[in-house]
């Protein structure tokens, strides 16, 4: 095993290295405190490996995402993301049996307990559904008491989650604009049955169009999983104190919700909507992106990995053409969104720090095709994401090794200091 070697106060101290499947290395640092009483420090954890792992495999330098070895772009054209939801979490492609016991699983358990309908008469219209989507998952422990521990993350409870969040998704939209909830159709498809609860009304014939479920189930796929992100992160460390897979999913949900994260999706869309409203004038906003005394940023552009195109913004882009074409959507933000694009790619700022579309970029103009309303766009980010932080839940619970996360510190605050009365009482 190779190693590295560190000096510090005189003293030399050998670190293993580490090597990946692909080639990675990483300096072994589980010692260091121990022997020198030095700790590494790396706000953001940008250069900080949290585990192994052998899900999601991504190269940032040549825009590659494989998940379980599987290129991102032969399982966006091939696969069902049913089919992709059971290779994350089980490691390998289904058989067909297996796809259709799991896909079985998916559908029978769609229904959410009837008590569970009166939680959504005490959110207001104006409930963001993320924040209903991630009490709803946390509410499932009130009824599946038995996910307390480390048993709780069995087959069951899985399939349970990824069956019924996208009923609590419809569910929570549905509550949003005052129509009554649709319940899930056992005919459909994952992704039909999710969009016959979304759309269907009791007052007309609902029929979920071919080139929408393809679409969804493209979104879906593309979404699955990404290593260690921001929200991966959280659901592995709140996996670590052994909670429950509802409250780590949960945990999930809400740090995938922030701008910088899944949020970006709904971002860039109010941004284009934005750019719109000012008489398209596009440059105008890279300008400002690139401008220090101004907060605005290019939604859905950079990554803290890629450093070269997100290829699922690459599928996305492709996907938006063919779709918006094929449903006759002709909606100018695309057409926005590709001039920046273009612009930006050629603008000596983005280059120079290898700034381009992420995955967030395109995704909103497709969800906004298929009749999807804004503040649902990163909702449909959780629901893709939701078998990815699964598998890395199960990884790390069936790793024998694994322990609570608890990163250390460099403590900058005031030293000892003796208790004087300051407030006269
Ligand atoms: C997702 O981690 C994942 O894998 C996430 C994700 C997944 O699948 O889970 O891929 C999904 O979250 C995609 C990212 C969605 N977020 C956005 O689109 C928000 C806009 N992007 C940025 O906020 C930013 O690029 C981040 C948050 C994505 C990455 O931030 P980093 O890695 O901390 O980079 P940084 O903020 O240090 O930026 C480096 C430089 C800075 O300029 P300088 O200080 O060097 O002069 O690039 C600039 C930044 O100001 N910069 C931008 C920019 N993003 C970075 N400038 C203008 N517009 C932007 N979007």
């Amino acid at each position: 095993m190779d190693s590295a070697k560190l000096s510090l106060d005189g003293q030399d101290y050998e670190l293993p290295v580490i090597e990946g499947s692909e080639g990675e290395r990483g300096v072994d640092i589980s010692r260091l405190r121990g022997e020198s009483g030095a700790i590494t420090l790396d706000p953001g954890y940008g250069n900080t490996g949290a585990c192994e792992s052998g899900i999601c495999f991504i190269n940032g330098e040549e825009g590659i995402l494989r998940y379980r070895g599987y290129a991102i772009e032969q399982l966006a054209e091939h696969a069902s993301f049913a089919e992709v939801c059971y290779l994350l979490i089980y490691g390998d492609l289904p058989s067909a049996e297996q796809l259709q016991e799991f896909s079985d699983g998916l559908t029978y358990h769609s229904m959410i307990h009837e008590d569970m309908k009166k939680f959504f008469e005490g959110y207001p219209a104006s409930a963001h559904p993320m924040a209903v989507l991630s009490s709803m998952i946390a509410s499932l422990a009130t009824y599946y008491p038995e996910a307390e521990g480390r048993n709780g993350d069995d087959d069951l409870n899985i399939i349970r989650i990824l069956a019924k969040s996208k009923t609590m998704a419809a569910w929570a939209y549905k509550k949003s604009i005052g129509q009554p909830l649709v319940y899930p159709d056992n005919r459909l498809s994952y992704c039909g049955n999710f969009l016959n609860m979304m759309f269907s009304v009791p007052t007309e014939d609902y029929e979920v169009p071919q080139v929408v479920e393809n679409a969804l189930n493209v979104l879906l796929i593309l979404h699955a999983d990404h290593e260690q992100n921001c929200s991966t992160s959280t659901v592995r460390m709140v996996a670590s104190s052994q909670a429950n897979i509802f409250a780590a999913l949960s945990a999930g949900v809400c740090a995938l919700w922030g701008p910088l994260h899944g949020g970006a999706n709904q971002k860039v869309l109010e941004m284009l909507d934005m750019i719109r409203q000012d008489g398209s004038d596009y440059k105008k906003y890279v300008d400002m992106a690139k401008d220090k005394d101004n907060e605005f940023r290019m939604m859905g552009f950079g990554h803290r990995v890629y450093k070269n195109f997100d290829p699922r913004a690459t599928i996305l882009r492709k996907a938006c053409d063919e779709v918006l074409e094929e449903m006759g959507v002709d909606d100018p933000l695309l057409e926005i969104a590709k001039q920046l694009e273009d612009v930006a790619l050629n603008d000596e700022y983005f280059v120079e720090r290898k700034l381009y579309p992420n995955v967030d970029f395109y995704s909103g103009v497709l969800y906004r095709a298929m009749g999807i309303p804004t503040n649902m766009f990163t909702v449909m980010f959780a629901l893709g994401r939701l078998p990815g932080w699964i598998a890395h839940l199960k990884e790390l619970r069936d790793d024998p090794t694994s322990r609570i996360n608890r990163p250390r510190q460099i403590y900058t605050g005031p030293t000892a200091r003796d208790y004087t009365q300051v407030a006269q009482r």
